[in-house]
């Protein structure tokens, strides 16, 4: 987990799966009741809660992703510092990758990251959804604890958007 920001606490998980990323972030020392992970999947949803019963695990669509961070005390008061997804966003259309980055940029702090965890070499997130959200993309630092090993790209927010609406005073 040496993607989250220094000092992260609050961080939401898309795509809990088996949870093995749930395990290294609670082992990074995020606390369970700062942790909302979102799993589709009904199965994989009861398996995550009866492994880990004291985080908070939503059966929901990452494409709901606002309304439930609202709804779970990921709201502008408390926003999460980072979102780390395993989601397959590269098999996602791109207005679906955009209506998720969009929602995990608007729960999180400003320098909050999205972690994304991909199988190919390839920048899992389309270049125009990039631009449209006005994001910086690197590639992080591989995972050699996930099996298959993963590539991780990192997101955040272009600085000059947060200093533009200054200078334009
Ligand atoms: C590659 S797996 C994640 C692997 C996970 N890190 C693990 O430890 O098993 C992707 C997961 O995302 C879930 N998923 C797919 N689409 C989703 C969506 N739109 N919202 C939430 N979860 C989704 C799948 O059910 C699957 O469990």
């Amino acid at each position: 987990m040496s993607e989250l920001p220094r000092g992260a606490s609050r961080v939401i998980e898309l795509g809990g799966g088996t949870g093995v990323f749930t395990q290294a972030l609670l082992d990074h020392g995020i606390a369970p009741v700062d942790l909302l992970v979102l799993e589709l999947n009904e199965e994989l949803h009861q398996h995550l809660q009866r492994h880990f019963p004291q985080v908070q695990v939503a059966c929901a669509d990452a494409r709901d992703l606002a309304e439930l961070a609202l709804a779970r005390g990921f709201g502008p008061e408390s926003p999460a510092d980072a979102v780390i997804s395993g989601l397959g966003l590269l098999s996602m259309p791109k207005a679906t990758q955009q209506a998720i980055l969009g929602a995990a940029f608007d729960c999180m702090q400003p320098q909050g990251r999205f972690v994304q965890f991909t199988y190919g070499p390839a920048n899992p997130v389309a270049k125009e959804v990039i631009e449209a959200l006005d994001l910086n993309a690197r590639r992080g630092s591989f995972t050699w604890w996930n099996v298959p090993p993963a590539t991780v790209y990192v997101y955040s927010r272009r600085v000059s958007r947060a200093i533009a609406p200054r200078s334009m005073r």
